[in-house]
């Protein structure tokens, strides 16, 4: 293996591409999207500015903004095949699951699917982010046994995300909340669902494709699937939990406390330290505030016995906990901010495309003879 330095499990270091869209500083815990810093945008942005940022690299102007919030609203509809599917879907099934699949069937329905341009391609995009969030209100509906309700399209994409869900207006607080969530989920360098999405677009395959796939590569517990994660985890605690044992006996047993830890920030995550502050006052709100409190025991433990710190996906899942939400649409919500960024992802890379295809080093053996099935042992 010595004659291979540049083999790398896990890529850790590699720099595959280069991007416009959002910039990292893992020792510093900095984040920006476009050249706004993080914080900035969490503050005084919204998720349709963010989305035009990523999609631009720059801000709107108000006509702009209008227009882009006056498609992303006329969009949000889904076509009657993909609501069929979502009325027929099992119950039981993971939202992400269902997710992935309706988002691959909205390519049935698309009249430009094939159509590479980028200005169709960034079409699409918009209508793919607009209706995410319909789909993901739509299926948690049908679980629960209840009526889909069809988009307000008074408002934001938080404000009618919410709607979907719960089948109210909701507040403006729960609206900003959400908001906040969008914004600070929406875009986050070479993370694995992205690199799944930009790999897709190299074969110069379509938008839909490249975020089905992306949608799969979130799935899992140790990327966007952790923020659920979290959550079981703190509902499995009760008040007399001794919470330093029991992230001791997890971490002698060599298990991953989910949440924490990155391949990018060796310090605490800047999305961990906002989403932190609407957890502690969220909680609070709703009194369950015990939820933020194990979480910053947990933070402590963590801290002393790994230094390792929490990123997105530990303070969310109290966020989105004190808001009313199921935990298994946590790992779906992600998907739903991500889906600027992934296609965000995709515009550029069809800019400036070439197909991705690394070597393999082969470890097996060589030169073998062959022999009929008959005479193997
Ligand atoms: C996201 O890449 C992105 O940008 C992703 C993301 C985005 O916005 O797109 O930020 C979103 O995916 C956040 C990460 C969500 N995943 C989790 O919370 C799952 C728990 N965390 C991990 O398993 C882990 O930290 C990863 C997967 C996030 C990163 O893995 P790495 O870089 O491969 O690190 P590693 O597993 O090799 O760990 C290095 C060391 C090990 O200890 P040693 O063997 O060196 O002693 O740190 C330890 C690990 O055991 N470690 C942990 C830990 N994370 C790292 N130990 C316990 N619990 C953890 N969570």
């Amino acid at each position: 293996l010595s004659q291979y330095p540049y083999l790398d499990k896990g890529l850790e270091g590699i720099v595959a591409f280069s991007s416009r869209k959002s910039k990292i500083d893992g020792a510093k815990g900095e984040l920006s999207y476009a050249g706004y810093d993080i914080d900035t945008l969490a503050r005084n942005s919204t998720f349709e500015e963010v989305c035009f940022l990523l999609w631009h690299e720059r801000l709107p102007n108000k006509q702009e903004l209008d227009e882009l919030n006056a498609t992303l609203t006329a969009e949000r509809d889904l076509p009657e095949t993909v609501l069929n599917y979502l009325r027929s879907a099992n119950p039981k099934s993971e939202p992400m699951a269902v997710l992935r699949t309706a988002v691959s069937m909205l390519a049935d329905d698309d009249e430009e699917v094939l159509e590479m341009s980028h200005e169709a391609s960034l079409r699409k995009s918009i209508r793919l982010t607009a209706k995410t969030p319909t789909i993901i209100a739509a299926f948690d509906r049908v679980r629960n046994g209840k009526e889909i309700v069809a988009p307000s399209k008074k408002n934001s994409i938080a404000f009618d995300f919410l709607y979907m869900l719960n089948g109210e207006e909701p507040g403006e607080n729960a609206t900003r909340t959400m908001d906040v969530l969008l914004i600070t989920h929406a875009e986050h360098g070479m993370n694995a669902s992205t690199f799944t999405c930009r790999s897709i677009c190299a074969t110069l395959a379509d938008v839909h494709a490249a975020v089905t796939g992306a949608i799969g590569s979130l799935k899992g517990p140790l990327h966007g699937g952790a923020n659920t994660a979290v959550m079981n985890m703190l509902k499995s605690l009760d008040p007399d939990t001794d919470i330093v044992a029991f992230i001791k006996g997890k971490l002698e047993r060599k298990e991953k406390i989910m949440g924490f830890g990155h391949r990018v920030y060796k310090t605490y995550d800047p999305r961990a330290k906002f989403l932190r502050l609407l957890a502690q006052d969220l909680s609070k709100e709703v009194d369950m505030e015990y939820l933020y409190e194990w979480s910053e025991a947990i933070v402590k433990v963590m801290k002393e016995e790994k230094n390792i710190d929490p990123n997105v996906d530990f303070f969310s899942a109290t966020v989105y906990y004190s808001m009313g939400i199921e935990p298994d649409l946590y790992t779906a919500i992600f998907a739903m901010a991500r889906m600027s960024g992934w296609t965000a992802h995709y515009l550029e890379q069809l800019g400036n495309n070439r197909l991705i295809r690394p070597r393999l080093l082969y470890l097996g053996e060589t030169d073998l003879e062959y022999f009929p099935v008959e005479s193997r042992s």
